[in-house]
């Protein structure tokens, strides 16, 4: 996103050290498993009821994308979507929404197995890497799609007669959306298609069962190889998908309490999705006690932090995702620890704000950073350059003395449902400034 972009901005009081944040915060459903299984209503007959979504500007857009298809999207409740694709009448992606997300690439592998060709700008979403998508055009090469690309940059894929055929695939590095792709476009195409170096993040297996519940046959969920025995549309005969809670937004959550709380109880998540967060915070010193389905963080204003070395990997490794927020954590522990990103290469821009607000961080290359701690951090006006980096902004903002104000909250908007609202209810004085 541009900062031509109009967007909200939040204001925030800092506590300045005091913990005090309590109470209980219940996680919602998880973007990057939401947008995927609204793609994934292009490859049913009846329509799709899907549960639990979270209110999040990414799924807006995503409902955007599916409506200017020409598919029929009801919202029921504040939770609830119905999707029916019957009417899609158009193979083209509007590239002014896709450009805004850069999940708007899943619905093209459902587009091109169901209608045999699909239109479609290269995906926009956070300036975190380069973003190739060079897996999903010879995945689809594979699959008998003929490609081009117009003046303007729009590509446009064409099943050879029509229809695409089920190929086997080496991906050559383990990717979310291309995994989460081909699974899909699988399901439709005729044959056998095997995925090999899949990535094993919980929204692919969450989205993978569903499937196959409503008739797709796909063997090896879990593991780094699927198996689907593709040819026909899905028909979910009633069931519905009931979206997976935001394990971003729980790990978010659970280094905020550590830093800011004394008691903070997290409800409604999966704490096993976060096993690579929870254990590097345990062992940093944080006290916490897990539930199936809950995390209490405990009061640790007597806790001394101890310094961590974190690298981000693919599932279960440490998410790239929760590696901003670590960064903020990572400021208040005693010592040096270290951050080596591994998934995106340009993923620490958020730094130097950090610095300016008092954090020691020192970029060692665009992939390793180390953390000089504990650094009292002071207001700050700032402008996250990503979503993750946003909510990071919104940590060190709450830790920090003074009040600080995030300008873009568009960012946050796109991936954290009611934050003012959670975080209000929890103690925290933050303001969104239309
Ligand atoms: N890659 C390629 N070629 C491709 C596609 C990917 O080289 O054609 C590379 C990427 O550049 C990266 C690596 O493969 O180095 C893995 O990226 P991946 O494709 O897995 O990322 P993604 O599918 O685009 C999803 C999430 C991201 C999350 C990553 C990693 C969605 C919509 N996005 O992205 O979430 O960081 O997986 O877990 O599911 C976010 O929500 O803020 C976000 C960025």
């Amino acid at each position: 996103m541009s900062k031509e972009i109009p967007s909200d901005k939040f204001i925030i009081k800092g506590l300045s050290d005091k913990r005090k944040l309590k109470g209980i915060v219940k996680i919602g459903g998880a973007k990057n498993a939401v947008l995927k299984i609204m793609a994934a209503s292009i490859l049913f007959k009846d329509r799709l009821t899907i549960k639990n979504v979270p209110q999040v500007e990414d799924v807006f857009r995503m409902i955007e994308l599916l409506e200017d298809l020409g598919a029929e999207v009801k919202r029921v409740g504040e939770n609830t979507l119905k999707i029916s694709t019957k009417g899609i009448n158009k193979t083209s992606l509007n590239g002014k929404i896709a450009k805004r997300m850069r999940a708007s690439i899943v619905l093209t592998g459902p587009i091109l197995a169901r209608f045999g060709e699909v239109h479609f700008s290269r995906p926009g979403g956070c300036t975190i890497a380069e973003r190739p998508i060079g897996i999903f055009l010879n995945g689809f090469r594979g699959m008998g799609a003929k490609d081009t690309r117009d003046k303007k940059g729009t590509y446009h894929l064409k099943a050879r007669g029509g229809k695409l055929k089920a190929k086997s695939t080496f991906f050559n590095k383990p990717s979310v959306t291309a995994t989460e792709t081909f699974l899909m476009t699988a399901v439709l195409a005729k044959g056998k298609t095997i995925l090999k170096n899949v990535a094993l993040e919980p929204e692919i297996e969450s989205l993978a069962n569903f499937l196959v519940k409503c008739g797709a046959k796909i063997k090896g969920i879990g593991s780094t190889t699927l198996e689907i025995n593709g040819g026909g549309m899905l028909q979910t005969k009633g069931k519905s998908y009931e979206v997976i809670p935001d394990r971003i937004t729980t790990g978010s959550y659970l280094i905020l309490g550590a830093l800011a709380s004394n008691n903070l109880k997290i409800e409604n998540c999966q704490p096993k999705h976060i096993e690579a967060l929870v254990s590097s915070l345990r062992f940093s010193g944080v006290k916490m006690r897990i539930g199936k389905d809950w995390i209490k963080v405990l009061d640790n204003s007597k806790s001394k932090f101890k310094p961590l070395e974190i690298k981000t990997h693919e599932y279960p490794g440490f998410a790239t995702d929760l590696q901003a927020p670590m960064t903020v954590f990572l400021t208040q522990v005693r010592g040096e620890s270290t951050i080596f990103e591994t998934i995106f290469e340009n993923r620490f821009g958020y730094t130097e704000e950090l610095n300016r607000m008092g954090a020691k961080i020192k970029t060692w290359n665009p992939q390793k950073i180390s953390i000089d701690g504990p650094t009292k951090l002071k207001k700050r006006v700032l402008y996250g350059p990503d979503l993750r980096a946003g909510l990071a902004y919104i940590i060190a903002g709450i830790i920090a003395k003074g009040d600080s104000t995030i300008e873009n909250a568009y960012y946050i908007d796109r991936g954290y449902e009611k934050i003012e609202e959670k975080l209000s209810s929890i103690g925290v004085n933050i303001k969104r400034i239309k």
